[in-house]
Parts: structure tokens; sequence; C-alpha cells
């Protein structure tokens, strides 16, 4: 981590669906101006207005998506393609099977290899060779994971194979039949493969979110909350809904 921290840019809009448009439409001239952009994408409910936005603009005004690259953060071990919480499943659901995207240019981590290490390696590599992400959008855990980097992740650390913390086992539980049915671990883009992106730009709605958005922008720098990692990044833009932002002024974070 450089010593140097930067300020992210912060855009506060009323309501989470105005974010995602922004987003998508940050997204469309990228592809515009480079239409072989690389680009970095995240899963859960914070980007699904974002793809909804991004299939509406392939759909009416032809924005087209043949000679990019994606790269996705992260996806659960254990879970097959087709299970209903995979993130390949997510991605293919929300945005893959609307959109012209090349399938040999969209890349998951694949949580059901035979050997996870290799698997991290692989996908490190394929970063390397296609990269660096353009644009790489982020959402934020409740508990300040980016990807799913929990509390005590190394801030330099590539691809790799993580334990997922209980809170976050919880937060997801709702995509599954229940609790024990959460996956324990996940392959997941690292800290350091996250920053080497030009831009970053990182979603987050909601209550829930602002302590992790305060710590973001004003708590030291330290695995004990992944994001503030993305203070060592000089293009890093939150776009936030009013509660998402709401600590943010606040004399010290909730
Ligand atoms: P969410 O998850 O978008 O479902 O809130 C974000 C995250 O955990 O990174």
């Amino acid at each position: 981590m450089s010593v140097y921290e930067h300020k992210p840019a912060v855009a506060v809009f009323h309501e989470a669906h105005e974010a995602g448009i922004a987003a998508a439409k940050l997204i469309a001239e990228l592809l515009r101006a480079k239409p072989n952009a690389v680009l970095g994408l995240a899963t859960g409910s914070t980007p699904i207005g974002l793809y909804a936005e991004l299939v509406r603009m392939h759909r009416e005004d032809g924005l087209d998506f043949s000679r990019a690259t994606f790269f996705n953060l992260d996806e659960y071990v254990g879970l097959p393609r087709e299970h209903v919480a995979s993130f390949h499943r997510f991605m293919r659901e929300h945005l893959f099977d609307h959109i012209n995207a090349m399938p040999d240019r969209t890349f998951i981590p694949n949580g059901m290899a035979a050997d996870l290490q290799a698997e991290c390696r692989r996908y490190e590599a394929l970063l390397r060779e296609y990269g660096p992400v353009d644009l790489q959008i982020l959402g934020i855990g409740v508990n300040g994971h980016i990807g799913f980097n929990e509390p005590g992740a190394d801030l330099n650390g590539d691809t790799n194979i993580v334990t997922l913390a209980d809170k976050t086992r919880k937060d997801n539980a709702r995509f599954f039949d229940n609790l024990d049915a959460v996956p324990t671990s996940a392959l997941t883009m690292g800290i350091a493969s996250i920053l080497r992106a030009r831009r970053i730009l990182l979603l987050a709605f909601g209550e829930a979110k602002r302590e992790a958005i305060c710590k973001l922008m004003s708590a030291s720098v330290s695995p004990a909350c992944p994001a503030t990692a993305l203070r060592g990044h000089d293009n890093v833009a939150l776009l936030l809904d009013a509660q998402a932002a709401s600590a943010l002024d606040a004399p010290a974070c909730p």
C-alpha cells in the first residue's frame, strides 16, 4: 500500500436506481470509446439495476458488447454453475444471456475446480493476459468486504481462496434454502488484483451500508475494513443513495 492516500469521489443519488443508471452510462461511454474494453463485474443485489440498464441499452440503443472482455470478482467454492445461488448463474440471468457478450470472453472463477489453488493462479494469469481491467464495478459488504475479501484479508493479495465471514454467510443466506446451505469458502480476486483496475466504481445502497461507507472514507487503511484499501487507488468513485451516504458527514463512524 502506498503511503499516499487518495480521496474517492462521492456521488449521492436520491434513489438507488439512479445510481445504477449513472454507472451504466459510464460503462456505455467507455464501450463507445473503447469497444474492446475490459470490464470487472460484481454480483449481489446492488448491481442488479445497473445490469438491467445495460440490457436495456443493448436492446434499445444497440450498445455493443461483442468485443468486450468481462471478469467477475468471485464465486463460491463447491456450487455447481447451475445452482440458483451461483454467481455463474447470476451473471447469465442478469446480464450475459441478454447482451451480445462473447462466452469465451466472460471469465468467472471456477469454484468447482479440483485444484482450487491452481484455479486462482489461472484466473490471475487471465487477468494479466487480458487486463488491466478498464472499469471495475464493486459492491461492499456490511462488514467492509470487497469481492469476498473479508476483514483480515491481505491488502496485497492476488486471487485467492477465502473463508467466508459468518456475517457474510448470514447476509447471503437469503439466496439459499437455509444458512447451512451457504458455502463456507469462495474464490475471489484479491485486493491487489482489484486495485490494478484503471478505474473503480463502488455502488452501495441502504442504511445497512452506511457504516462500511463511512469507514471506507475515514477509518485507517487496514485489513479490519478491506474497503479502506481503495484509498490506495487514485481513480475510485462511490455511487451511493442517501442512506448509504448518511454517515459521511458524521463526526465519527456509527
Ligand atoms: P449486496 O452485496 O449487493 O447483496 O448488498 C454486496 C457485497 O457483499 O459485496
